[in-house]
């Protein structure tokens, strides 16, 4: 089948480079030249486990292609994906200026039926709008030509975005068009493992799946993490806690975990788009502004725990930090609770040497080279003549490290632990002054 995708980025790559893999022959659309010129060589923009062989083999076959030429795009696929982003507004709503201007640009050059599918995360109602804009602009070439409008939510993880996107637990398709339905069906089948994951719906529904689960998740983690605090001040260990809750299958074991908090591109600002569409139909999402406000509390506990371990005196303290990254596997550095903690060091006038396995780059992009930082080239160097260690994200390499080491580099044998990655009494034992997230202190 002929694929066009409109947006390579997260999203628009992965998805195009997964339908090329089964065989598809699909087109990507991109209105900046340069991504596109780098595209074509092969050079990935993103750091994604695997995305780079996927769309370089998808290239050499013939199958994955890409375009400036929006026209050609139109001409190409009878599926017309929208995967362009949707950045928060200053009130916290979803900026869909760009999945219109696609649909619009769509429209434009629209002279045989296709299906558009949105895949951006968007409000419920978007494709509604899509629809108008579309609509309204062939009336104006006065062009009746047939279309349909789907949403066709996308529920990939970064650093695991090709497998969730080849191995999916659900394939979410919202349309009012039992054809366009069996259409997006065939598309997906070669995605279904051992049962049909494919869901129809109304459009509505597709929309509001998508935002409810992310918003689900999120309230998971904001909910572990204020048991968490409160198991601090009742002196239970919340590691434990969450074992005894997570045997229980009705709650489970996933995305309990309490930290520094959450971060990335989609949990904060697909919570605070749907509270924002909840006020928007006179609801007020009263879970979803705790889920909210929780979150950004979290992310100051670890400078709070520094701060009262110095007793406030923090001027001229040198930190070392693990982690800048908003997860392992992938450089983003979106809404990362390592941001809020190295402002916050700053502020108070500590010097901060930070390493982390792939997102140092991002972090020379977004704060430049500064005084107060040093990125080092590795975990153990970023301890050398530091006051305190601090983990924010829990890489793998970081799991087991040399503790002998980090006791020897270290002014002082301290360790805040936002992800608690070890146990509180064997880093006693070691002489640390360990702090971890709702475990004691
Ligand atoms: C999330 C969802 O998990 C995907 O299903 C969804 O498709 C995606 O958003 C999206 O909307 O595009 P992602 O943001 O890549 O994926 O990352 P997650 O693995 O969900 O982690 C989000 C944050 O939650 C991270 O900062 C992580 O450290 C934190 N987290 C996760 C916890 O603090 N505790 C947990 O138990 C799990």
């Amino acid at each position: 089948m002929k694929v066009t995708i409109y947006g390579s980025g997260y999203v628009g790559l992965v998805t195009g480079a997964c339908l090329a893999e089964v065989g598809n022959h699909v087109l990507c659309v991109d209105i900046d030249p340069d991504k596109i010129a780098r595209l074509e060589q092969g050079e990935i923009p993103i750091h994604e486990p695997g995305l780079d062989a996927l769309v370089a083999d998808n290239i050499a076959a013939g199958r994955l292609a890409f375009t400036l030429d929006p026209a050609e795009g139109v001409r190409h696929g009878l599926f017309q994906f929208i995967a362009v982003g949707t950045p928060p507004d200053e009130d916290g709503s979803a900026d869909l200026s760009h999945v219109l201007a696609v649909a619009r640009t769509i429209a434009e050059h629209l002279d045989d039926y296709r299906i558009v599918v949105n895949k951006s995360t968007v409000p419920v109602g978007t494709a509604d709008q899509v629809r108008t804009v579309m609509a309204d602009t062939l009336a104006q070439r006065g062009a009746p030509v047939d279309f349909d409008v789907v949403s066709n939510p996308e529920f990939l993880k970064e650093g695991a975005a090709i497998d969730d996107f080849m191995k999916p637990d659900r394939i979410i398709i919202g349309t009012d068009n039992p054809r366009t339905a069996e259409l997006m069906r065939a598309l997906y089948a070669p995605f279904n493992r051992n049962h049909d994951r494919v869901m129809i719906m109304d459009i509505r529904s597709a929309e509001l799946t998508k935002y409810a689960a992310n918003a689900m998740l999120a309230t998971k983690i904001s909910f572990m993490n204020e048991l968490a605090n409160l198991a601090e001040k009742l002196g239970a260990d919340i590691e434990h806690v969450r074992q005894g809750m997570g045997s229980d299958p009705r709650i489970g074991y996933h995305f309990i975990y309490p930290g520094c908090g959450y971060g990335g591109s989609c949990f904060p600002k697909d919570v605070k788009a749907l509270e924002h569409t909840a006020r928007q139909v006179g609801f007020p999402a009263r879970l979803l502004a705790a889920v909210e406000a929780v979150n950004h509390h979290q992310k100051t506990r670890l400078f709070d725990k520094i701060h009262a371990h110095f007793n406030g005196d923090l001027q001229g303290r040198t930190i070392a930090l693990w982690g800048l990254a908003f997860k392992p596997n992938t450089d983003d550095m979106r809404e990362a609770s390592s941001r809020t903690l190295m402002e916050a060091l700053w502020a108070a006038g500590v010097h901060v040497r930070a390493h982390d396995p792939v997102a140092m780059e991002e972090c020379t992009r977004l704060y430049g080279s500064r005084p107060d930082l040093t990125l080092c080239q590795d975990h153990e160097t970023a301890l050398l003549g530091a006051d305190a260690l601090v983990i924010v994200t829990e890489w793998h390499v970081f799991r087991s490290p040399d503790f002998d080491l980090i006791r020897r580099r270290l002014k002082t044998p301290t360790l805040f632990d936002g992800r608690n990655l070890y146990d509180p009494q064997y880093l006693e034992d070691l002489g640390f002054a360990y702090y971890a997230i709702g475990r004691g202190r």
